[in-house]
């Protein structure tokens, strides 16, 4: 991607949060890799409230880089803690800012990474705002950002009146995801796609982002968000725009956000008869969790987009944990030949050519089409040509995203007004839902979710074969 911010690198950046999990699990090692590359040679300044030393934080992050798998390099990581240090504080606290300001020195352009529950945001950008810590610096704000449309548009305010939009990062690490990158640029970097993209021939598109694992101890976060908020208004509605946008009239930050928020603006609110909500069996025994919790752990969809491309072609997206393999798929159905030549040629719905793209775990194209058996019978069979089986040598997400934001490059961020109008879209069905369907562990979530495709065949199960594992 380009860089459209053409200002300096940050001087330093501040992470907030720095003792919480998400720091313990990717932000440490991302930091690391950062060192090692040269991407992070400036000092990086943890902030949280637990009364700990900065020689404690070394030896938290010196346990999360190794729990990682990284094969650690100990020139690296002494670089590393020699950059790190340790701010603690009440972020409601002004003293905190005060602390923090003395902790960065000479830096004047610092990136601060809200690495925080976002009912803090708010707090955080205001206490850096009365600090004077706004000025020339760049924000990272981790996702959901907001909770429904109005809360985005409030904490989109709150930002705004601290930061210019090209300062403000807002993280969908989706975005940050090699496979994710590649959807862009397959489909605008090849011409045999465009002419049938569209919906001429296309006849449903599915996506499938499936977890095997529960939410385990991430019950208190979970109960305030859902499958819904957690991953489908951000996650797969980006991997939708990438599918559905326009060309964008060049490669720079403007014009891929201006098409992928014309996208979100084109898809029609949902109502309730388009949701099948589900929670799988034992969720309510999740620490932290109300034992009669109506908060869902699947979440399938139906959806329309009302553009000139995509008219009438539904789009079936959904996701949930607990369910048999963890795996993430688009399927983009065609449409079926006009005239049935062959006995087989006029395959049953759900079951005519398609494009495949797997986006994990392993990255593979493939188009399906059918091939004639050999033998007198023009009876044939689907075969799959793929495209791409491995995306080698990718950079993990949080990596390239720190290092873009402190860049200034925001092209895999997202952007206000694309955020807001993909609340648009759930908003309604946040508020009005039927109450969530049980579903057993390991299975594809309640039936209810097969009714919502009618027409168009059955869900497409993302199976892996442990022998090629992009299958
Ligand atoms: C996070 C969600 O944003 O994305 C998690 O909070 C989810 O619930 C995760 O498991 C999926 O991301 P990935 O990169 O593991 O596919």
């Amino acid at each position: 991607m380009t860089k459209m911010n053409d200002r300096p690198a940050s001087d330093a950046l501040v992470v907030f949060g720095v003792t919480g999990d998400l720091a313990h699990k990717m932000i440490f090692p991302a930091l690391y890799a950062m060192v090692k590359n040269g991407e992070l040679t400036v000092p990086v300044i943890g902030v949280a409230s637990p009364p700990m030393t900065t020689a404690e934080i070394h030896a938290r992050a010196t346990d999360s880089i190794k729990q990682s798998g990284i094969v650690v390099d100990g020139r690296v990581l002494k670089r590393l803690l020699s950059l790190l240090h340790y701010v603690s504080g009440d972020y409601n606290d002004p003293a905190t800012f005060v602390a923090l300001k003395g902790a960065l020195q000479t830096a004047k352009r610092p990136a601060h990474y809200l690495a925080i529950p976002p009912s803090l945001f708010a707090t955080v950008i205001e206490g850096l705002r009365a600090a004077g810590l706004a000025d020339n610096a760049r924000v990272i704000v981790e996702k959901p950002f907001g909770r429904d449309l109005a809360s985005a548009r409030k904490l989109n305010a709150v930002a705004r009146a601290a930061f210019p939009e090209d300062s403000i990062f807002r993280i969908d690490h989706y975005l940050g995801k090699e496979e994710i990158m590649n959807i862009l640029y397959f489909r605008f970097a090849n011409s045999f796609l465009e002419p049938i993209w569209n919906r001429n021939y296309v006849s449903s598109v599915q996506i499938t982002l499936a977890e095997r694992f529960g939410v385990n101890d991430r019950g208190a976060f979970y109960e305030t968000a859902g499958c819904l908020r957690d991953v489908i208004q951000n996650h797969v509605f980006q991997i939708v725009a990438l599918l559905a946008m326009e060309p964008p009239v060049d490669r720079n930050y403007g014009s891929i956000h201006t098409e992928k928020a014309k996208v979100f603006e084109a898809m029609r609110p949902l109502t309730s008869r388009d949701l099948v909500r589900g929670q799988y069996a034992g969720y309510r025994k999740t620490p932290e969790v109300a034992r009669d919790s109506d908060v869902e752990t699947y979440c399938a969809m139906r959806l329309f987009i009302d553009s000139w491309r995509w008219d009438g072609v539904p789009w079936y997206l959904r996701s949930g944990k607990c369910l048999p393999e963890t795996a993430a798929e688009v399927i983009v159905e065609l449409k079926a030949p006009p005239a049935a030549l062959f006995g087989d040629a006029n395959p049953a719905p759900g079951l005519a050519n398609y494009l495949r793209f797997r986006l994990s775990p392993n990255a593979a194209i493939a188009l399906a089409a059918r091939v004639k058996r050999p033998g007198k019978e023009f009876l044939g069979e689907q075969c799959e040509l793929y495209l791409v089986e491995e995306l080698l040598g990718a950079e993990p997400p949080y990596e390239r995203l720190l290092s873009d934001a402190m860049a200034g490059d925001g092209a895999l961020f997202t952007r206000e007004d694309a955020v807001e109008a993909a609340w648009v879209v759930v908003d309604n069905v946040l508020k009005r839902h039927s109450r969530v369907i049980p579903y057993k562990r390991g299975s594809w979530g309640p039936d209810e979710a097969n009714a919502l495709l009618k027409q168009h065949g059955a869900w497409h199960n993302p199976t892996i074969d442990r022998n090629r594992s992009a299958r």
